[in-house]
């Protein structure tokens, strides 16, 4: 039997997930590398094949069956050697830090979860993990202290489990609703709300997307928020910020030609292309999993109602850029979040760097006592970073020992939490950036990974295997400028 690879390019740690996964699905580790793919000894078993991520077809003998996973990417393939990572509802609306679908599908099989079983996402962003889940009919449980994440996760969700007819029915009454509307427009209430969302947009456009809101609302219903989900989509290109600025500045580019509603009725349509391919491949009888909004440090046993098998995740990086900031414009719109909330919510997510109460100088208090009880590496390297701040280090770079320090003990409640709502002996991937920080002028560098698995293991879990994740430009360099961009850290509960 032969497993074709797919046509894109891969990176070296997709070929190694792929090696590990049809070890994990065939159960027979005597593969052997072709020119196209893989050759394994044995005979197919479709089950299997079903499952498969990283291969687009399968060929026994005279016989060749295309993957459930090439049928799903070819619908949101946006060149042939371009990996597809927004087939299915995955492109339903952009989202800072999502991982790529195939890693969390990679890691079901490797995990060998089985439909029926439960898994969780304690930091599940808008829902990649969920809807992966969701495919191989795996009931999930989705965690993020942020509300549009959960909005994002529960309204891909929703969508899955949606007949593409009645999506498109709601589709059609909406483009008949908004094309006849001609001039009519909503006016935005004199509020905090409204007055937020006047600074950022253009008053003829904002009564535009208004109005489109608000006939969404009356038309879908209960499927409303797939809708508000793609309109949401299309905010920050239509506002006055620059929609390629990882921060809130204001756009010296143009505002788009094409009028918000025609490029709202587009994406509706292309986003409903894409589900009714997954409809046509798996039905649409899918397991509906949740996401809930939560601190994941708070969670228990009875938010999940049994223990899960598995959970996979993309944690919060130590010290990323505003998370938020960049999602205000949909957190307001979608009226998720007040204006004046935000930063009090940026401050509350691990690895954020603004810091509420306790003081700076509290923290510092605490990283030199080590009130947190870290394992004395992480808390040394905390101390030593603090030691390295030079004096042309400004104010920022002077909270990044606390920082850091306050990422790893929040990290370390968490994992302790995670492990609460876990089965003895569930597995625990997570994929980890690296970072870096310059103080007093020289680089120091965050292993991030090791780090984090030194915070599980104090709490009890134990480390099965810590993969590196080698990229290198996918598309034109040479292996050797790899980097080693991020890991994958295996972690079981002991
Ligand atoms: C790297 S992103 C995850 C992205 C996700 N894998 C996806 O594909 O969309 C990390 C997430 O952690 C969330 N987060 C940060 N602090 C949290 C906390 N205390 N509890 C739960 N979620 C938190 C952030 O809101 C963010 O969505």
């Amino acid at each position: 039997m032969r497993l074709i690879w797919h046509g894109y390019r891969y990176y070296p740690y997709e070929r190694d997930l792929a090696f590990r996964e049809v070890a994990a699905l065939f159960g027979n580790p005597a593969f052997r590398l072709t020119s196209n793919g893989v050759e394994w000894v044995g005979e197919p078993d479709s089950k299997s094949i079903s499952r498969l991520t990283y291969f687009a077809r399968v060929v026994s003998g005279p016989r060749s069956y295309e993957t459930l996973q090439n049928r799903l990417e070819d619908s949101g393939r946006l060149g042939q050697n371009r990996q597809a990572t927004r087939y299915s509802v995955h492109g339903l609306h952009e989202y800072k830090g999502k991982f790529n679908p195939q890693v969390a599908k990679a890691l079901l099989n490797i995990f060998a979860i089985e439909p029926g079983q439960h898994v969780l996402d304690p930091f599940c962003g808008s829902g990649t993990t969920l809807v992966e889940c969701a495919h191989l009919g795996v009931t999930s449980c989705g965690i993020d202290l942020n509300p549009l994440a959960i909005f994002l996760a529960n309204a891909k969700l929703r969508a899955l489990n949606t007949s593409v007819e009645k999506l498109r029915d709601i589709h059609a009454q909406l483009a008949t609703s908004l094309n006849q509307a001609g001039q009519k427009t909503t006016q935005v209430g004199d509020n905090l709300r409204g007055r937020y969302l006047r600074s950022w947009f253009d008053s003829d456009t904002l009564q535009i997307v208004e109005f489109v809101g608000m006939e969404i609302r009356k038309i879908a219903g209960e499927v409303a928020p797939v809708f508000l989900a793609l309109a949401s989509d299309l905010l920050r290109e239509y506002s006055l910020q620059d929609p390629k600025d990882l921060r809130c500045r204001r756009r010296k580019s143009p505002l788009p030609n094409t009028p918000f509603i025609h490029a709202f009725i587009a994406n509706c349509t292309r986003a409903i292309e894409r589900i009714e391919v997954v409809q046509t491949v798996l039905g649409t009888n899918l397991p509906l999993g949740r996401a809930i909004l939560r601190d994941v440090a708070t969670i228990a046993p009875n938010d999940l109602q049994v223990p899960c098998d598995a959970a996979i995740t993309s944690p919060p990086y130590a010290m990323a850029l505003p998370y938020i900031d960049t999602q205000r414009l949909s957190l307001v719109w979608l009226d998720l979040l007040r204006p004046d909330h935000v930063r009090g919510l940026e401050a509350d997510l691990i690895g954020s760097r603004e810091m509420r109460v306790p003081t700076r100088n509290e923290m510092l208090a605490a990283m030199q006592n080590n009130e947190a009880g870290l394992p004395e590496d992480e808390a040394a390297f905390c101390r030593q970073l603090q030691a390295a701040l030079g004096s042309g280090d400004g104010f920022r770079r002077r909270a990044v020992p606390v920082l850091l320090y306050r990422y790893f003990s929040l990290m370390q409640r968490s994992f302790r939490a995670v492990r609460g709502v876990m089965r003895q002996k569930s597995p625990f991937g997570l994929i980890v950036g690296r970072n870096h920080t310059t103080l007093g002028g020289i680089r120091h560098d965050i292993d991030t990974p090791t780090h984090l698995a030194a915070l599980a293991t104090s709490v009890g879990w134990t480390i099965d295997e810590m993969i590196p994740l080698q990229t290198y430009h996918r598309y034109g360099y040479h292996m050797s400028n790899a980097v080693k961009a991020e890991a994958l850290v295996l972690l079981r509960n002991s």
